[in-house]
């Protein structure tokens, strides 16, 4: 066995017993609707004023950069995905193509995303729960809101919203991907009145000076700065689409469906973003709108539209648990296939006879996700899932590119076009917003990856299935 370790076939990958595998129950609008649930929610909500204090009114840009990232990384997952139709998505296909200790770091990377995702939304969540109710009169003791990182002891709603949302996976996929649907409608129904209300106020003076930070990413008065800056925290804001592909094993119609799925959410949200972006930096200057914890609210309040602004407050309150329902849904798959590989323990791999869904680990993933959510900063934790994010993109261009060389015979439902270009486009553009996170964010993602790599060589690479068949047959 070479340090890469094994490579699993490609196929519907170990060929799982009936008790291992997933039911087959969505098809393309839920698949749909887990994209743009697991896409629109933080990002585009608060995210835009953080991306306008760090690029100004070239946030609008930045917004396009990022979505140009993300587009390639989509096209690459949407051909990948319909070739390689197994739960598990980028950790998966790394697995197929580069070995085993590659997939695990992207396994572990994945795990930043999805997780730290879901508990960034969470966090975000408190925090629009908790100025719905003073608006109502309703004040919560500060010490069950906050942390210890801000004085408090526990983020008391964050953690509740996302042990509910574990609870309601455990139910059963079927049910919470229709519910999805519902919440998906209110979180665009939203963004569609801000862009309707604030695009009447357009002022072409607001885009003046268009990028007053500069384009590369860098220091300036002690904060992160640039129109780069500004897109490696705004590429937040647009994945989730890569969710879709990790159901992959319970689409209906894989090949149709996860194409339609991936490509329709990913180019839908692009132009609501650039649009919502235009509305509000074209609303009032970005000064004003890089100080907003709510940029969204802050437009439409000093537009004069209040009922407007606390709709879609309220919108963002009701809507914003889409994207963690999605984001969870993924990273108990991604568990799901890890353990089911004997990669972690296999007792997590588990599928409920009753609701088709893993149990044991959504459950796991549910007390992970309420623990960082509960007792962590947002914004430090939102920066992490970037990091990972950008590491399993990069994984899934170069395993797209690697496949059309070393198998281009196996049939793809989806083909990229030009895939090399797109390939090659998808990994610069990556590894270019990874260079530029803060520094800070740099060093923890390495620190993660190193705790990683110790767990594999102490657990993984013993229990692993794939690796002990391997070692039978020699
Ligand atoms: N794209 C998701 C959001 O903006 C993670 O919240």
């Amino acid at each position: 066995m070479n340090f890469l370790g094994p490579i699993k076939p490609i196929a519907r990958s170990t060929d799982p017993d009936a008790a291992h595998r997933l039911k087959p129950t969505l098809s393309w609008p839920h698949l749909i609707a887990l994209g743009v649930g697991a896409i629109v929610g933080t990002g585009i909500y608060t995210l835009t004023g953080v991306g306008a204090e760090r690029a100004g009114p070239a946030v609008i840009l930045a917004f396009a950069i990022a979505g140009a990232v993300c587009a390639c990384a989509a096209l690459a997952y949407a051909e990948l995905a319909t070739m390689i139709p197994t739960a598990g998505s980028a950790y998966t296909y790394t697995y197929s193509v580069m070995g085993e200790t590659l997939a695990w770091v992207v396994g572990w990377s994945l795990i930043l995303e999805y997780s730290l995702a879901c508990s960034t939304v969470a966090v975000g969540w408190s925090g629009y729960l908790v100025g719905w109710l003073s608006a109502v009169g309703v004040h919560l003791p500060a010490v069950i809101l906050n942390g210890p990182h801000a004085g408090g002891i526990i983020n008391l709603p964050a953690v509740v919203v996302s042990l509910g949302i574990a609870g309601m996976l455990m139910a059963g996929t079927r049910e919470s991907a229709t519910f999805n649907i519902f919440l998906v409608v209110i979180k665009l129904v939203a963004l569609a009145a801000f862009v309707a209300l604030a695009i009447p106020a357009f002022d072409a003076q607001n885009l003046h000076p268009f990028m007053p930070y500069g384009f590369a990413s860098h220091v300036e008065g002690g904060s992160t700065r640039g129109v780069m800056a500004a897109a490696a925290i705004v590429f937040f804001a647009f994945y989730g689409f890569d969710a879709v592909a990790t159901s992959a094993e319970e689409a209906r119609n894989p090949g149709r469906d996860l194409t339609i799925g991936i490509i329709g959410s990913m180019a839908l949200c692009t132009i609501i973003y650039v649009l919502v972006a235009i509305a509000a930096i074209g609303a009032m200057p970005f000064t004003a709108l890089g100080q907003s914890a709510e940029p969204l609210a802050l437009v439409l309040r000093t537009l004069g539209h209040p009922f407007a602004s606390w709709a879609i407050a309220g919108a963002a309150l009701v809507a914003l648990p889409s994207v963690i329902l999605v984001m969870m849904y993924g990273q108990s798959r991604i568990f799901f296939v890890m353990a089911r590989d004997g990669l972690l323990p296999r007792a997590l791999a588990k599928v409920s006879k009753r609701t088709g869904s893993p149990v044991a680990v959504t459950g796991m993933t549910g007390i992970f996700v309420a623990a960082v959510a509960g007792f962590f900063r947002l914004d430090e934790i939102a920066e992490l899932a970037n990091a990972g994010t950008l590491i399993a993109f990069i994984a899934v261009g170069a395993c797209m590119m690697i496949l059309r060389r070393r198998a281009p015979e196996v049939r793809r439902v989806f083909r990229c076009p030009q895939p090399y270009v797109v390939g090659t486009a998808a990994i610069l553009g990556c590894v270019y917003l990874l260079f530029s996170l803060p520094e800070k964010t740099l060093v923890r993602f390495a620190i993660w990856n190193l705790i990683g790599l110790a767990a594999y060589f102490a657990y993984g690479r013993s229990h692993s299935l794939l690796g002990r068949v391997k070692a039978v047959r020699v």
